[in-house]
């Protein structure tokens, strides 16, 4: 679709353009200092989860159905927090474990195994000449970084509203032994929010695959709902064991966006060979994680009901925030064709789009003018977005205010970009 400027004779383009500069130098006159980078709740959010940290004192009964949670053992973790750690990911508690605060240092923990060890029965990855693995994109940098750390070659595969393109991804994983992976954020995605249809689930369990091919089925967003009617997204286990699949998901999350991000608790889940296979490699280098957090975590969310009382309470801290996006990108940029946008129904992201070839030179623009954005193409494997379009929109973290004047800039930025490309597009 052609932008407003595109369509504009070139006298109209370049006095659109003196307007826009203008309202540039008056923005950059006002020397913000505003960050919509990184996706991390606001510190009145945080506050939400302080009682928490009241839950334990020296008084309290520090023992979880017979576990002694002030000393060593107990590796997979406490039984109630398992238990929470199972609801989480629709697994038996018997099929999960607990530990630190950080899933993403599980799934590295786990993809460094495979990567020395193998998938138990299977050659490790390193000894083998090629390892990819696939990239649903626009993607979570620090999936791609996990892999690109280890040497494995990171392959994009396009995001379509209903997950990753099946299509393609069967394609690609049927031919293909050298695919040994694959990362999905199958809930509020980062960054679309799209959510994986039924559909999408069902191809992913079922697909033919290399026999050690393995999806990091990340749920960091599995309970974050702006709404109290949030998403659906169907059991991936469930298909998969039907087919005899079930080691083939390794399913992750944590309490990061819950409770404390970098201090909460963090989940595996799989199947029971797999959570055994993996218990035993972790253990070599730990004793036992910290019992006394999963305790207060486990204390603080007796149920279910519990956490999601408490999502909603976090929902509204979120829920204007995303109208906000929605409301200052629709208004400044409805109707000029110069970006589209997604508008999820919960997790902590709004995937921005803009005009090919932009995406760099507006993320630039807004750091000269004093908002800071997550670097255009860290949604891209090697941070190569092959059309640098895509920029992510963490809207969480600023106050209201601080949004409001951020997304003004991007829209500003926006416009500005797009205008002086389709004068140049023209010489
Ligand atoms: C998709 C996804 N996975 C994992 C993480 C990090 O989680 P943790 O704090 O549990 O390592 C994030 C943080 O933004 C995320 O967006």
């Amino acid at each position: 679709m052609a932008t407003i400027y595109e369509k504009m004779t070139t006298p109209e383009l370049t006095l659109a353009l003196e307007k826009l500069d203008t309202q540039v130098e008056l923005t950059r006159a006002k020397h913000l200092a505003l960050d919509m980078a990184r996706g991390k709740p606001s510190p009145d959010q945080v506050n939400i989860s302080r009682p928490l940290l009241s839950i334990l004192n020296e008084d309290s009964d520090l023992i979880d159905e017979g576990v002694d949670c002030s000393n060593y053992g107990c590796f997979e973790g406490i039984p109630s927090a398992r238990r929470l750690a199972g609801a989480f990911l629709g697994v038996p508690a018997e099929q999960t474990i607990v530990l630190g605060s950080s899933s993403l240092n599980i799934m590295q923990s786990v993809l460094i195994h495979y990567w020395e060890k193998g998938v138990p029965g299977y050659t490790p990855w390193s000894k083998l000449d090629n390892v990819k693995f696939l990239c649903p994109v626009p993607g979570y940098d620090r999936h791609f970084g996990i892999t690109e750390d280890l040497g494995i070659e990171n392959i994009p595969v396009r995001m379509t509203p209903t997950g990753p393109d099946m299509d393609q991804v069967e394609e690609l994983v049927a031919n293909d032994d050298s695919i040994k992976g694959m990362f999905c954020v199958p809930k509020y995605s980062n960054p679309t929010g799209v959510t994986y249809s039924d559909e999408t689930v069902r191809r992913l369990a079922t697909m033919k695959a290399a026999p050690d091919f393995r999806i990091v089925w990340d749920n960091a967003y599995c309970m974050h709902d702006l709404n109290e009617h949030g998403d659906h997204l169907m059991n991936i286990h469930g298909v998969a064991a039907t087919v005899g699949n079930e080691d083939r998901i390794l399913e992750v999350a944590s309490t990061s966006k819950i409770t404390f991000p970098g201090a909460g608790i963090a989940f595996f889940g799989s199947s029971e060979a797999n959570v055994k296979e993996v218990a035993k490699t972790l253990m070599v280098g730990l004793i036992s994680a910290n019992k006394l957090n999963q305790l207060a975590h486990a204390r603080f969310f007796p149920t279910i009901e519990a956490l999601h009382k408490h999502m909603m309470h976090h929902a509204e801290f979120l829920r204007p925030r995303f109208q906000l996006v929605q409301k200052k990108l629709s208004e400044g940029l409805g109707d000029t064709g110069c970006a589209t946008w997604t508008d999820p129904n919960g997790g902590y992201f709004v995937s921005f789009d803009s005009q090919p070839g932009t995406a760099q030179r507006i993320v630039k623009l807004c750091a000269d003018l004093g908002v800071k954005l997550t670097p255009a193409g860290a949604t891209w494997p090697y941070g190569r977005d092959p059309h640098d379009t895509n920029i992510r929109i963490a809207p969480t973290y600023p106050s209201l205010e601080e949004l409001g004047q951020a997304l003004d800039v991007l829209v500003l930025a926006t416009k500005t970009v797009c205008a002086i490309k389709a004068l140049e597009d023209r010489e």
